[in-house]
């Protein structure tokens, strides 16, 4: 395991809408870590997927869109080029990728991606922070700190709800709160890699705190990490 002064990997883990990505955000900027947002790259293959009328419960489909996704990355200056398509952020794209998520080959396919990136020491950078659902139980089993975010699911569907009506879409609380309930059940109860927390990792509830105060916790066990 690599020293935490010299590269700490961070890893967040939680539901939709938990607040994990706006925390994986804040510190990354507050620490100066690169990150990586691992459910685009699930989004991203299932976007493939859809594009080709394929069905991402489907196997070989899947295992297409993945490789797809691979080769447009590894042609690519940077992740964001391909992992910043506003299409990916949709509802459909969302359930599309946690059914493609299901599929142990998929998974295996993004593997060797996510890995790289949290071992890759970058000049100027004092680590990596990864978000996603099995980062500290499969991804990232040795990271130096594990945070497991979470929130109520009223919460977490009003979130959503915010989010997407910003971006201009005509949707309602039921219909969101039924889909996040619907991906759920899917990410939990799945056989590869279900969404739970490490045995190690810290927990979260953000249904009642704001932004500063989320990020305010993750850093003092930042602080905890570094002078341990
Ligand atoms: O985090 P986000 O909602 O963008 O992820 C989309 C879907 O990708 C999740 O519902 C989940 O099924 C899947 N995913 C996963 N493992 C990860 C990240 C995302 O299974 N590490």
């Amino acid at each position: 395991m690599t020293n935490p002064d010299e590269h700490m990997i961070i890893a967040l883990d939680g539901p939709a809408a938990s607040g994990k990505g706006t925390l994986a955000k804040n510190l990354a900027m507050a620490l100066n870590f690169r990150h990586m947002d691992t459910g685009a790259l699930y989004r991203a293959s299932a976007y493939e997927v859809l594009q080709n009328q394929g069905d991402p419960s489907r196997e070989d489909d899947a295992l297409a869109g993945c490789n797809t996704l691979k080769s447009k990355i590894l042609g690519a200056e940077n992740l964001n080029d391909v992992l910043g398509n506003p299409d990916l952020r949709k509802d459909e794209t969302g359930t599309a990728a946690s059914k493609l998520a299901a599929i142990p080959a998929a998974r295996e396919a993004l593997k060797s991606i996510q890995i790289d990136f949290a071992h890759e020491q970058k000049q100027g950078y004092g680590g990596v922070i990864l978000d996603g659902r099995d980062i500290g139980t499969v991804i990232c089993p040795n990271a130096h700190l594990k945070l497991y975010i979470e929130a109520d699911t009223e919460v977490r569907a009003k979130r959503r709800l915010k989010e997407l009506q910003s971006k201009g879409l005509d949707v309602t609380y039921s219909a969101v709160f039924a889909e996040m309930r619907e991906r759920d059940a899917r990410d939990t109860q799945r056989d590869t890699a279900p969404l739970h927390a490490a045995s190690d990792a810290i927990m979260i509830n953000t249904s009642h705190l704001s932004e500063e105060e989320v990020l305010s916790k993750a850093l003092s066990c930042v602080r905890e990490i570094r002078h341990s």
